[in-house]
């Protein structure tokens, strides 16, 4: 193929994009979470292309973008009530449900599962292009594995000549990726991916909520997880990644004492001591602008050439859980306890 065409948000060209998704192809669009890899859900054919360029493992299900609640009782079965409270409250916006889905959903789009993740996103290019070419499946415009994107820069330096176009909408808002929830009963949220709906959000709007435990501790052997996703390596510069776990002093400590020469620690703003011996990268201290650069700092690490690299996560309170998750998967799980 030849380069991706790079797009401005013109109308002329989120129409020109559309056409592209209705003949089958897919395009690289901006939402206010992460850049995604737009196709027509409901086409199979389409949907395969996503899992090609991306290199995604093919029972990993993708998330249907739709743009009016109307779309839901078309997609999907036994949508408990919660589901339309909770929408009532952060749709447009940074969350996805999974509910039992309709036959109207080709099985490559859920990844062979009964179930469909659903969200209904608040970016205008995304909304005219739904609005437009109808559910829209979308994962993150990266190659599998690797940090998201959430510049353009980000998708062309995994996608370019992969696909057809992307839409430039300058930095994503969010900068993670949406939370994910299922529901456990009538009354109870289960948290399988965080993000910017935090759990703390659910907690104030009083409804129940729980943290699945895959998402600090991981997925054990053998054990059926509740979200494909949670099973890969994901997130990942080439760098080797390993989390340092402890409080402040101690880590400064570590850091001072055993990272030299050409290693590399990824620590916040506020961390930063003109006596470290080795190189950094921080990310921001606050955790709406520190859940914005996460991505950009990971992939920041692998231009700068860095092999191993000792990371000082975030507190696991607020989007900073999502921050924590993110860091701890790209690290694969390596922690170091001090
Ligand atoms: O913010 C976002 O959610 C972005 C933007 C583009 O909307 N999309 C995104 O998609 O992050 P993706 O494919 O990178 O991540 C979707 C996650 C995966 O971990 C997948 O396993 C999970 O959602 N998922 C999708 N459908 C599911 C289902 N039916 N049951 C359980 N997990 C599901
Ligand atoms: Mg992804």
């Amino acid at each position: 193929m030849e380069k991706t065409k790079f797009l401005d948000a013109a109308d002329i060209n989120i129409e020109y994009a559309a056409q592209l998704i209705k003949n089958g192809q897919v395009v690289g669009v901006p939402t206010e979470t992460v850049y995604g890899l737009a196709a027509d859900a409901l086409n199979p054919d389409a949907v395969k292309t996503i899992f090609a360029v991306k290199g995604r493992p093919a029972d990993n299900p993708l998330i249907v973008h739709i743009s009016s609640i109307k779309s839901v009782e078309k997609l999907a079965h036994d949508v408990p009530e919660l589901f339309y409270v909770l929408a009532d409250k952060f749709w447009p916006g940074p969350l996805t449900m999974i509910v039992p889905k309709n036959d109207i959903i080709p099985d490559v789009t859920s990844g062979g599962l009964d179930t469909i993740a659903l969200r209904m996103p608040s970016n205008p290019v995304m909304r005219k292009l739904i609005e437009l070419c109808g559910p829209i499946a979308a994962p993150s415009a990266n190659t599998s594995g690797y940090p998201s994107p959430t510049k353009v820069s980000h998708v062309l330096h995994d996608l370019d000549g992969k696909i057809p176009a992307v839409i430039d909408y300058g930095n994503c808002k969010f900068g993670v990726e949406s939370t994910v929830i299922c529901f456990d009963d009538e009354k109870t949220v289960r948290i399988l991916r965080p993000g910017n709906i935090t759990p703390e959000m659910f907690k104030d709007a009083g409804i129940t909520v729980v943290l699945d435990d895959a998402v600090i501790n991981g997925v054990k052997e053998n054990e059926k997880v509740k979200s494909p996703g949670m099973k890969y390596k994901h997130y990942s510069p080439k760098a080797n990644l390993v989390i340092l776990e402890g409080d402040d002093l101690r880590v400064a400590e570590f850091i001072f004492e055993k990272c030299r020469g050409n290693d590399f620690c990824l620590i916040p703003m506020g961390m930063k001591h003109e006596h470290f011996s080795c190189r950094y990268v921080c990310y921001e201290d606050d955790p709406i602008n520190m859940a914005c650069n996460i991505y950009d700092n990971l992939r920041e690490l692998d231009e700068l050439g860095a092999k191993n690299v000792y990371v000082y996560p975030p507190e696991k309170i607020g989007v900073g859980l999502a921050v924590y998750n993110r860091l701890l998967r790209a690290a694969g799980f390596e922690v170091i306890k001090l």
